[in-house]
């Protein structure tokens, strides 16, 4: 830990005291040095609720400066928490364009497992594959943050939701929580199990890449939208051109998202009283076990630090 000054307020900006944050895979990637524009002393962290001196529980959108264009976000576009000062402290002093009143329905550790994750998720399978009731969604790695997250609004929305994993233990969790099935994408056998059974998908969710993309156009209906939002895995090597034009597959990128789609992310969530799953809160002191418990993918679901 390490003492800083209480930022210096301006009349645009709220100071927080942080209640509860959360930990992003972003964060893991920052603490390796393998993140663009890592600011060497800029305090990490991107997720928190925080109070403000009347008592009033804010929760944060860490997309700062996405810009006027609702397709893509602006060359300032930043995430929060390195360069810009994070959450992973006791005060925060954040503009009020960036805070929105904390859903009453969850608790500050609850709510401050969403904001990331939660408009990433929201963006990718609402803005850019537009999900529509009734299809069949495959989310893989689905102990993932945003994963999660893409589960639960597919299943809010009325999705038949499909499940990959490294973890059967995941796979029967998310399946406890409504999802139809899960494979391991550690089994090469997993898309003939899955179309065998099932048949294909409209929608897959992904943030792995890698040479596992490939596998992921075997099981797509014709017009499937495939949404990407990480590489974990790396560059996606010997990708076959012939199903995806044959079967008029989309591919789309997403990131974050924007405040509109915080906005609306926030509004999903309360209108479906959604609750975030949490994997763990450690006490603020503890964070760095947090760090390992994500390094070592253990985690279904977000890992939480109690300020
Ligand atoms: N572009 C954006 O805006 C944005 C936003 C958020 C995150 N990301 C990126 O997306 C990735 C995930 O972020 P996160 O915060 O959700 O991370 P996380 O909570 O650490 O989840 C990572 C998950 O990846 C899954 N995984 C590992 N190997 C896989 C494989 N071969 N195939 C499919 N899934 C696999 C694991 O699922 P199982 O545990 O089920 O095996 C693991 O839980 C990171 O690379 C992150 O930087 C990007």
């Amino acid at each position: 830990m390490v003492e800083k000054e209480l930022p210096t307020l301006s009349a645009d900006k709220k100071l927080l005291k942080v209640n509860a944050s959360s930990l992003n895979h972003r964060d893991v990637w920052i603490t390796k040095g393998m993140y663009p524009g890592i600011k060497l002393g800029a305090t990490m962290g991107s997720d928190a609720v925080g109070v403000d001196e009347t008592g009033n529980e804010y929760i944060i959108n860490p997309g700062i400066a996405w810009g006027p264009n609702e397709g893509y976000q602006s060359p300032d576009f930043r995430v929060l928490g390195v360069p810009d000062e994070g959450t992973f402290a006791d005060y925060i002093a954040i503009d009020h364009h960036y805070i929105y009143p904390k859903p009453v329905h969850l608790s500050a550790a609850q709510a401050a497992a969403l904001p990331l994750a939660g408009v990433t998720a929201y963006r990718a399978i609402i803005k850019r594959a537009h999900v529509q009731p009734g299809e069949k969604v495959l989310i893989s790695g689905i102990g993932g943050g945003v994963a999660l997250f893409a589960m639960q609004f597919a299943l809010a929305l009325g999705c038949e939701v499909f499940v990959t994993s490294g973890s059967e233990q995941k796979i029967q969790k998310a399946m406890d929580m409504g999802a139809k099935s899960g494979f391991l994408y550690t089994d090469a056998d997993w898309p003939k199990k899955l179309l065998t059974t099932f048949g294909s998908v409209d929608v897959i969710v992904d943030s792995a890449a890698g040479p596992g993309f490939n596998q992921l156009t075997k099981v797509c209906n014709p017009g499937a939208r495939i949404v990407f939002y990480g590489g974990s895995e790396g560059k996606i090597d010997g990708l076959n051109p012939q199903p995806l034009f044959w079967k008029q597959i989309s591919i789309l990128g997403s990131t974050m998202g924007s405040d509109q789609d915080f906005a609306q992310m926030l509004d999903f969530v309360n209108t479906h009283t959604l609750v975030p799953i949490v994997h763990r809160v450690y006490p603020f002191e503890d964070l760095h076990y947090g760090f390992n418990e994500m390094e070592s993918a253990t985690q279904f679901g977000k890992i939480v630090f109690q300020h």
